[in-house]
């Protein structure tokens, strides 16, 4: 990737200042390249959590969305977490109010709540687990209990639903427009200019899109299933970001998006990180007792998932 000499001064500038701050920058897949050029790691949202957990930095900045920053806090609560763009938010967590939590476990007073982690801290502090895309199966399987809620999006809902059939899954009604809105017929077109490409879906996406899949996967683990592939197309449904990412890492194979872009994802530019780490602003915390039930409910995820090894 080419980067214009105004993008490669800022990437050294932030360089030097995350030295001098003691700072990480933790990206997600889907942020602008030129992001991952000051990224201590790029990942999906379980590696960052445990990177988030484990660092021993004095401030974290979050390239993501808020909702991500918040769990690096929720983990780290000593660290400073700070994010480009205080309103980078997430369509899919914004549907589910705690409100309507507490009105799902009113009616089915025996269900446990796994909550996936495109939510508000207070959803995941009413919860009793945290799980991930990469890790929903596993936290789903192993909580204890028959019966259970899994919140808020409907299509993961669908795809877990599908892998654990001794259990009983009630689902709310969210869902992640820019997977939500891919259709069968934007992948057959594609199918017809690519036909030999495998293709690879975020369990994000509609059941009738992940029927035709060959994988379904979390970010980070589509870049492994393109590495061991032999194919040398792919066809990647998700979000954008994921096609530039791909191409970085496997630059001998050949990624074609299927996808939307997701706007609060694209909030973040490398201007914005760095003005980010000279303030120190926008400052994430969350309250106390919301941090510590929150935390409990993540401690589950990482309990069931041996610290977030498992999906590696
Ligand atoms: P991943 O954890 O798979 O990166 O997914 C995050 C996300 O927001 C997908 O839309
Ligand atoms: Fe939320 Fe969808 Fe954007 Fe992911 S892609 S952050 S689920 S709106």
């Amino acid at each position: 990737m080419a980067f214009t000499t105004e993008q490669k001064k800022i990437i050294d500038e932030i360089k030097k200042l995350k030295k001098a701050k003691n700072a990480i920058v933790l990206v997600h897949n889907y942020q602008r390249p030129e992001i991952y050029e000051v990224a201590d790691f790029i990942g999906d949202s379980l590696k960052l959590c445990v990177e988030a957990r484990n660092t021993n930095a004095d401030i974290i900045v979050f390239c993501g969305v808020s909702f991500m920053a918040e769990s690096a806090y929720i983990l780290n609560p000593g660290k400073k977490v700070i994010i480009p763009f205080y309103d980078a938010g997430c369509a899919m967590a914004d549907m589910l109010k705690p409100s309507d939590l507490i009105e799902l476990k009113k009616k089915h007073p025996k269900a446990k709540v796994v909550t996936y982690i495109n939510s508000s801290a207070e959803i995941k502090a009413l919860s009793d687990a945290v799980c991930t895309s990469s890790s929903a199966v596993d936290v789903v399987k192993g909580l204890e209990g028959s019966e259970i809620i899994f919140v808020p999006d409907k299509n993961l809902t669908d795809y877990v639903a599908k892998q654990v059939s001794e259990k009983k899954i009630i689902a709310f009604d969210g869902y992640c427009p820019i997977h939500d809105f891919l259709t069968r017929e934007s992948l057959y077109e594609a199918k017809k200019e690519y036909g030999n490409a495998k293709i690879i879906a975020h369990p994000e996406s509609k059941d009738e899109i992940l029927e035709c899949a060959d994988y379904i996967s979390s970010t980070s683990e589509m870049i492994n299933l393109a590495k061991k592939d032999p194919a040398k197309d792919f066809l990647v449904l998700t979000e954008c970001g994921m096609v530039e990412r791909l191409k970085k890492e496997v630059p001998d194979k050949n990624f074609h998006g299927v996808c939307n872009f997701c706007f609060d994802m694209k909030k973040n530019t490398i201007e914005s990180v760095l003005k980010c780490l000279k303030e120190e602003k926008f400052v994430i915390t969350v309250p106390k007792n919301v941090t510590e039930k929150a935390l409990k409910a993540f401690n589950k995820m990482f309990e069931l998932t041996k610290n977030g090894q498992k999906n590696d």
